[in-house]
């Protein structure tokens, strides 16, 4: 399919991306393609464009897991070059390996949250990451790239939820907690988190000022569930009124969300990186357009 001379920019995905390019698309006035992949007998992927991008800007809105979504990512942003496109923005709604970060690699372990990045960050303009867990790596994706922050967005849902505090189940995540709480105007702490094992964590005793208010437990991402179910324990031991559980990406894994609701969760509330409705309500589509906004390369 050819675009007509006049468009100047296209969003391109590849399958599980789709909610977001297709917003991304609407609001930007681009038309969105979808990536097709083959499989050779042998297993190898093998994409092809589905338009002429010559001269073109391209938005490549890309999914990160499983691990054959960044070879098709790859090969995308390859063809792209190929095909002589002007401009390639590179969009990561999920960067499924942040959380192996320097921090918490350990010896004998690769940075992958750092390998990937680099071999992302080669074939780009610039790279879009919706909130990358942390900003360690993101000078690896290369030096324009920028991180997309949907925590207004956030706020705003949780205003509708009249929320009187708001958590961050451990230290990493106060920074997002405190801005959230200061959007709303409420106050905010944060809990001191261990964790025993991948699905056991252990939460520092820490006495908090809940009592009767509705509380926002907020996180970056709810894997396992096992993180912010720890946090509603304590909130509702200390007699907070409800709690909304709130996250950037709501991956939801295995019995994440039984986890939630038997720990006292009364609503969950996510961006649609991952997460479709009901949980993704929340767009992340603002944050992405205000980051690819931010200056070109
Ligand atoms: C950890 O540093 C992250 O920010 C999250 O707290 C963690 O990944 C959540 O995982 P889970 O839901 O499995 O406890």
């Amino acid at each position: 399919m050819t675009v007509p001379e006049q468009v100047n920019t296209i969003v391109l995905h590849h399958s599980a991306t789709s909610n977001v390019a297709g917003e991304l698309a609407l609001s930007l006035g681009a038309p969105v393609f979808t990536v097709h992949t083959k499989r050779f007998p042998d297993g190898t992927a093998n994409v092809r464009l589905p338009t002429e991008v010559r001269g073109k800007n391209v938005i490549l809105v890309a999914d990160t897991r499983p691990d054959s979504a960044i070879i098709k990512l790859l090969l995308l942003q390859a063809a792209l070059q190929r095909g002589g496109a002007a401009r390639i923005d590179t969009v990561i709604p999920y960067y499924a390996y942040a959380r192996q970060d320097r921090r918490a690699c350990k010896e004998g372990q690769p940075v992958a949250a750092e390998v990937f990045a680099q071999l992302i960050g080669q074939t780009t303009n610039r790279v879009v990451v919706v909130e990358p867990h942390n900003q360690s790596f993101m000078g690896c994706f290369g030096e324009s790239a920028v991180s997309a922050s949907p925590i207004r967005e956030i706020a705003e849902h949780l205003e509708s939820f009249g929320v009187g505090f708001v958590l961050a189940p451990d230290e990493g995540a106060l920074p997002r907690a405190k801005e959230v709480a200061e959007i709303l105007g409420v106050p905010f702490d944060h809990l001191d988190k261990k964790r025993v094992s991948p699905t056991e964590v252990r939460i520092v005793p820490k006495e908090l000022k809940v009592q009767g208010l509705r509380v926002a437990v907020l996180d970056d991402m709810i894997s396992g569930g096992d993180t912010t179910a720890a946090a509603i324990t304590e909130l509702k031991r200390q007699g907070a009124d409800r709690v909304v559980a709130a996250c950037v990406h709501g991956l939801f894994l295995g019995d994440a969300l039984d986890k939630l609701r038997v720990a006292g969760c009364n609503r969950v509330v996510a961006t649609n990186t991952v997460a479709v409705v009901p949980y993704g309500k929340v767009s992340c589509v603002p944050a992405i357009v205000r980051a690819l906004q931010e200056g070109q390369k």
